[in-house]
């Protein structure tokens, strides 16, 4: 059963969520529960801890990341004059959704594990003027609460690496969307942010993610390949750029 939070119940949200903290973490042991059910290591114990960084992130280091992303999606999905839903697995502080607010028409929806963020989210949504087109889902990748073919497009950045069962969760994504809808799923940075923000963004994290791109490419290759799906694309954006900045690796894919 699908538990959509709305813009008006955000503040009943945080009270809740102070409210599980204080007896214990529900949110917390939620988490953590999903980390063992998805054989994910949890990082540490306190899903707040966990989304008060990430927020941070997403308005610091991170900031220059989304608009750019955003409005690659928009125009690669040619998500311009198109309504229906989207969703953004992952999602965390959201502001992925906001940016794309600002390009569409859709209604987007922040599905991730740790309801930490949305207080976050729907403040930010509100600010940006976008309250009454998100909603927010706690929802684990490997079993999404939405049912067949109920979205247009999903979206995810720097999610998937998390998705314990990753074949799993790729075929909940397939599952949801509407036949005809389009996935975006990925991580890193989009083709159109400048090489000088990219560098800027590594820095801060520390000179780039520990992780194989080539590698990553071809194990997002061989979930397609198992789940059957054969209309997809791998895209490394800006493969081999002279300043050697890793800008990750995404995968288009449309149901049919
Ligand atoms: C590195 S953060 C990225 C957040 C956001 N997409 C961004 O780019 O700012 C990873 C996010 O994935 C979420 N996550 C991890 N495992 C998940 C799962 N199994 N299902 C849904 N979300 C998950 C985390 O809670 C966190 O918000």
């Amino acid at each position: 059963m699908m538990k959509m939070v709305s813009f008006r119940n955000v503040y009943r949200c945080a009270v809740v969520l102070v409210a599980l903290n204080v007896l214990g973490g529900c949110g917390g042991s939620g988490t953590r529960a999903a980390d063992r059910a998805s054989k994910t290591p949890a990082k540490n114990n306190d899903p707040g801890a966990d989304a008060r960084r990430m927020i941070e992130a997403s308005r610091t280091r991170l900031a220059p990341v989304y608009a750019p992303l955003a409005e690659q999606l928009a125009e690669d999905l040619d998500l311009a004059g198109k309504t229906g839903v989207g969703i953004d697995v992952g999602s965390g502080p959201g502001t992925l959704v906001v940016e794309l607010c600002e390009r569409t028409k859709l209604h987007w929806i922040n599905a991730d594990i740790n309801p930490h963020f949305f207080p976050h989210f729907f403040r930010m949504a509100e600010e940006r003027g976008h309250a009454g087109r998100v909603s927010a889902v706690r929802a684990d990748a490997q079993a999404l609460p939405f049912r067949d073919d109920y979205a247009d497009v999903v979206v995810s950045r720097g999610s998937f690496w998390l998705w314990g069962d990753k074949v799993k969760a790729f075929g909940q994504v397939l599952r949801v969307l509407k036949p005809g809808g389009v996935a975006y799923i990925g991580r890193g940075f989009s083709e159109n942010l400048p090489l000088d923000v990219a560098k800027k963004v590594r820095g801060g994290q520390g000179g780039g993610p520990k992780y194989d791109v080539a590698k990553t490419a071809g194990e997002l290759r061989s979930i397609m390949k198992t789940l059957g799906v054969t209309d997809y694309r791998i895209i490394r954006p800006r493969l081999n750029n002279e300043a050697g900045i890793n800008y990750g690796v995404w995968v288009r894919f449309r149901k049919h």
